[in-house]
């Protein structure tokens, strides 16, 4: 069974969207795969709560004096569950350069952008101010460098008339609801090259 394990810092509706779809679609039998562990570096996530049976846990980055012992605990944690794949979903940290190498190939991103345009924060209000006709989300491997990595799928939404960042932003997660689960699919499905 090929484990894998989803990383959030938020309110998790990613992560819940992947976890639905591996039960609706019978990942385990299907797939050879399963969603092993859910696991945040905020405590309060409101994420937490919506695991749907799968496993939980916290390891809190306010609890470490540096980010390369927060992500030494968090590589701890995450290999107690001997990962395939390792899901950023909404997981707000930068990552060190020995944590991103330890899951090389293995470690993938979703990104409300359509990269290399607006890496980082605030990304509907910079393609709003930027005059962009479309948006949308990026799922790419990551690498040491923030918002890198190749990109494994795009997803398109226009951006309308009047909208604002809100506005934007819930279109796009609304698509990467269904578009993260089908690219994880179609990587485990084919081996996770
Ligand atoms: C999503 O839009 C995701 O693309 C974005 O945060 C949101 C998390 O929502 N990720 C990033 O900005 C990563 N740099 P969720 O917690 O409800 O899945």
């Amino acid at each position: 069974m090929k484990n894998i394990v989803i990383l959030i810092s938020g309110s998790g509706s990613n992560m819940a969207a992947i976890v639905q779809a591996a039960q609706r679609e019978h990942w385990s039998e299907r797939l050879g795969a399963r969603v092993a562990a859910v696991i945040s570096n905020q405590a309060h996530a409101a994420g937490l709560s919506q695991a749907q049976g799968v496993a939980t846990q916290v390891v809190d980055h306010k609890a470490f004096a540096t980010r390369e012992a927060f992500d030494a605990a968090l590589a701890q944690a995450i290999d107690g569950y001997a990962p395939s794949l390792v899901v950023l979903a909404g997981f707000m940290r930068i990552l060190t350069p020995a944590f991103v190498r330890h899951y090389e190939g293995r470690l993938i991103n979703i990104h409300p952008s359509l990269l290399p345009a607006f890496t980082g924060l605030n990304t509907h209000q910079r393609a709003l101010d930027a005059g962009c006709k479309v948006a949308g989300a990026t799922v790419h491997r990551v690498t040491a460098e923030l918002d890198h990595g190749e990109i494994l799928a795009q997803f398109v939404v226009p951006v309308l008339a009047g909208d604002s960042a809100q506005t934007l932003a819930a279109r796009v997660l609304s698509q990467e609801h269904i578009a993260y689960p089908q690219v994880i699919a179609h990587l485990v499905r084919a081996g996770l090259n």
